[in-house]
């Protein structure tokens, strides 16, 4: 049996905000390991990297997901009652309504909503410059982005958005994603976004569950408002807005790869032209902008009973913590990691558990991200609108990205100004 590595110190939380997202990779690369314990928020807490560890992490039998996510994640970010906290058959019947909407003809829609809704923001932007010098329009992206999302989710999702309402929505569903990792106002702000956003959603679900409102069948509201469980039951209010809303709030915070996908344009003019012919080349940069740029630095699970792995033994009801980020960056997987090189994956061997921005595994019966499609699909057709639908300068600004801020961004949230329909 092999001794887990220790890290040092009596508790680590401070530290955790301190490193942020490289945290399990300095001390995985101070111990030449991809495993050790520490302490967090006062308890026993074992980290892991790397491949081998991602395939661990996602056996079922080994961990569970009940109580595995911190209070205030759940306060902003995810909701309580949703289907990221559930195990087993529940889990797999909850998921099977989220992955029943990713049909190819269903996500062909929203990229074509998504693509309506950037013409028409960039139309306004021109508008706007063309009226008065003085109202030349700085759009700052990370922001026209949450809205363009928004307001194509919404439409997709067969959730109404009055034109009077759309400021105020997209603020609440941006703020629970910045919330998440914020103290002070940031988190109340996310907080306040979740209640906000749940009552919204509650009222839309009733309206539907009493045919005062009619949505398309094809849509998550309907799947949310009308899903049966085995024994003939409908979800409870509450829980089916959590859902619902882990629809809407994931596709807006989408805005921050688009963000990232803009910065990476603009760092590396040199894949411009390629981006502008070739589609499968957009991909591929895609793709890595998720794997370079910071989202999620890691998930949690507990494990369900002692075992062992490795020669290490992990005892029953440990919190568990796999290094998204780090593995996105790992040396033993990655050629030189920190470089931005899409034709990197053209060699990629497409497994499920070295490249995991959104979790790794199975989509049906483990925790992987129900949108990774739809997410690479939006990148991609944002790129597209970028490089081929409009003209833009980059002004000075402060682009730099701070990786012990969760959720992180370019501190300027990305300014473009002169935007030309070309
Ligand atoms: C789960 C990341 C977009 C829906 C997750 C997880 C991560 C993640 C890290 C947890 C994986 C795990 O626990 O093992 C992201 C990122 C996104 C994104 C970085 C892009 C910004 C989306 C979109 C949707 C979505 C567009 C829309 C449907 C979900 C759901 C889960 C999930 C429902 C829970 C899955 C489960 O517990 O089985 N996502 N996601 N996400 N994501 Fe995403």
């Amino acid at each position: 049996m092999r001794e887990i590595p220790t890290d040092r110190g009596i508790d680590n939380t401070l530290s955790v905000l301190f490193e942020g997202y490289r945290f399990i990779s300095n001390r995985c690369d101070r111990y030449q390991t991809d495993i050790f314990q520490t302490r967090l928020l006062f308890k026993k807490t074992i980290c892991l990297r790397g491949e081998a560890a991602a395939k661990v992490f996602y056996d079922n039998e080994k961990f569970s997901r009940q109580n595995a996510t911190p209070k205030r994640v759940q306060k902003t970010l995810v909701g309580e009652g949703g289907v990221q906290g559930l195990d087993g058959e529940t889990h797999r019947q909850r998921k099977q309504i989220f992955m029943a909407l990713m049909t190819p003809e269903r996500m062909a829609q929203l990229m074509e909503l998504t693509r309506q809704q950037w013409e028409a923001a960039s139309e306004q932007w021109e508008r706007r410059d063309s009226l008065s010098e003085t109202l030349r329009e700085r759009v700052v992206l990370l922001d026209a982005a949450h809205e363009v999302l928004c307001r194509a989710v919404c439409a997709w999702s067969g959730v109404p958005l009055p034109e009077a309402e759309v400021e105020r929505r997209t603020q609440d569903l941006a703020a629970m994603i910045d919330g998440v990792g914020g103290i002070g106002l940031r988190y109340v702000q996310g907080r306040q976004g979740r209640v906000e956003s749940e009552r919204w959603i509650k009222t839309i679900l009733e309206q539907i569950r009493t045919h005062q409102l009619d949505v398309p069948e094809d849509s998550a509201a309907y799947a949310f408002a009308w899903y049966r469980d085995p024994a003939g039951n409908l979800l409870d209010l509450q829980i089916a807005a959590v859902d619902l809303l882990n629809v809407l709030r994931p596709v807006v915070a989408i805005a921050r790869y688009i963000t990232f996908a803009a910065l990476a344009l603009h760092e590396h003019p040199e894949c411009r032209q390629q981006l502008k012919d070739d589609a499968e080349y957009r991909e591929l940069f895609t793709q890595e902008v998720r794997r370079f740029y910071p989202f999620f630095p890691f998930v949690a699970a507990r494990t369900r009973h002692a075992f062992e792995w490795q020669e290490y033994h992990f005892p029953q009801g440990v919190r568990v913590l796999l290094d998204l980020y780090g593995t996105n960056h790992d040396p033993h997987l990655w050629e030189q990691p920190e470089e931005f090189r899409p034709d990197r994956f053209r060699q990629w061997d497409r497994s499920s558990f070295n490249f995991i921005p959104q979790g790794g595994g199975d989509y049906n019966v483990n925790h992987r991200c129900a949108g990774e499609w739809i997410t690479i699909q939006s990148i991609a057709t944002t790129l597209d609108f970028l490089v081929n639908s409009i003209q833009y300068d980059v002004p000075e600004q402060d682009l730099e990205i701070s990786l012990s801020r969760f959720p992180t961004m370019p501190k300027s949230c990305f300014i473009i100004s002169n935007v030309k329909r070309i």
